[in-house]
């Protein structure tokens, strides 16, 4: 069953039927899936979740899952590669190299392809292919690109990728294996995201952050069912997530609020909290100094969270000051060493974006703003290996050496002499 009612402006509150659509005809504002709750109370329990795939489908009661061309919601249409419910794993060497107790790790980078992009592609692609669309698309730092590429070939559908024309050479060759109509764009990612915004008026094309968006985004809430349910159906009583549209801590704490909403967690107060470089930080800024998003000019190595023009960034700063979490931006050198902090501490191998986790939530845990004892969630969104030209400079060989006894002895008695 579809507990889909119908899209509703979040601003007006108006509502339009279901379909590839995004803006409110009358204010213009964004729409978001609108659900009938109490359906969805009867279906979604513990139990009947509990039974359901490993994997972000196991919420799908309480994700846009819309009926097919039979009026059903068939499950053999959705666009299934697997994503979702990766380790929650406490991370105790890393707590105490920051001086917190309670820290735990959401370690997405263990999804199908490699970031936590595959929830909400799973859950665009999926509506896309029930709306009738045989082309889907996407605007992309690089995550997203790989993602849409990945599942668009499970599921034998076509795809037309943008992507910046600068981005990084592992995230150029993990979207094109996957076969896409791969196309390199000369500019930034939000020229890409503007040139997108204009085709998908022109192409009857499901883009999945433009006309499917409202679908798009509620996967993202499957992070935080998830961490709900893998602490044993409790809210913790922090989360630091990384922003680039805001749209994962936002869908974060509506995640949350559903939960409480449905009885599936008892009602406990907790905090967000957000992370960004300090090359593209217009959602930081807006929170610390009060006043409006101001868009930027990206210039950072943290090139999946290089939006300079942030789509939810108003109501990430609305989440945030709601539950009392706070904002944070690091350098690039504090970003490398948040990356290397996380592989030595717990054997976590992020990329840049988690590294912007990390040296955000250290920065934060140095200033005060993290309770030792607050049960406190990093989500590390993305993994390594595509973005190696980062740490290439400092991680070498300790030693090299002959294929010698010897050799190896007084290599080893030279470091001990150093
Ligand atoms: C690895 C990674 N983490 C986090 C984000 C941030 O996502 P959002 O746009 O939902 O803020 C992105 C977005 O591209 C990403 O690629
Ligand atoms: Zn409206």
């Amino acid at each position: 069953m579809s507990h889909v009612l119908a899209l509703k402006c979040r601003e007006c509150a108006r509502e339009t039927p279901i379909a590839a659509e995004h803006v409110c005809s009358f204010c213009f504002g964004p729409l978001e899936v609108d659900y009938d709750y109490d359906a969805m109370r009867a279906e979604a329990t513990r139990d009947a979740i509990a039974a359901g795939p490993e994997s972000i489908w196991r919420y799908a009661a309480l994700l846009p899952e819309l009926p097919g061309p039979d009026g059903r919601t068939d499950p053999a249409l959705r666009v299934d590669l697997g994503a979702g419910w990766t380790p929650l794993v406490e991370a105790p060497r890393l707590g105490a190299a920051l001086g917190l107790d309670d820290l735990w790790v959401k370690n997405d980078t263990l999804n199908p392809s490699f970031s936590f992009k595959d929830r909400v592609v799973s859950v665009a692609l999926s509506a896309a292919r029930r709306l009738g669309f045989e082309t889907v698309a996407c605007a992309s730092t690089g995550n997203l690109a790989n993602s849409v590429a990945a599942h668009a070939a499970r599921a034998g559908l076509d795809a037309y990728v943008f992507i910046p024309a600068d981005l990084e050479p592992a995230k150029v060759i993990t979207s094109a294996v996957y076969g896409p109509n791969l196309v390199a764009v000369k500019g930034n990612y939000d020229d890409v995201n503007r040139l997108c915004a204009e085709l998908a008026g022109e192409y009857g094309w499901a883009f999945v952050n433009v006309n499917v968006r409202p679908y798009y985004a509620e996967g993202s809430k499957t992070i935080g069912f998830e961490i709900a349910e893998q602490l044993g159906w409790r809210l913790p009583d922090h989360v630091v997530a990384p922003m680039a549209s805001g749209s994962m801590l936002v869908k974060i704490d509506k995640a949350f609020t559903e939960l409480g909403k449905l009885g599936l967690v008892a009602e406990h107060p907790y905090r967000i909290s957000g992370a960004q470089a300090d090359g593209c930080n217009p959602i930081t800024a807006a929170f610390k100094s009060g006043g409006p998003v101001r868009p930027v000019r990206p210039d950072t190595i943290a090139k999946s969270l290089a939006i300079g023009n942030p789509a939810d960034g108003y109501y990430a700063i609305d989440a945030v000051h709601r539950t009392g979490g706070w904002m944070e931006d690091v350098t690039d050198d504090e970003i490398v060493a948040g990356m290397e902090l996380l592989a030595r501490t717990e054997g976590i191998f992020t990329e840049t974006a988690g590294g912007v986790t990390i040296a955000c939530l250290a920065k934060a845990a140095r200033g005060g703003l993290v309770e030792r004892g607050e049960r406190t969630v990093a989500v590390v969104s993305g993994i390594g290996l595509k973005t190696l030209d980062v740490l290439a400079e400092g991680n070498v060989p300790t030693m090299t050496v002959n294929p010698g006894l010897d050799e190896f002895q007084a290599a080893m008695s030279m470091r001990e002499h150093q």
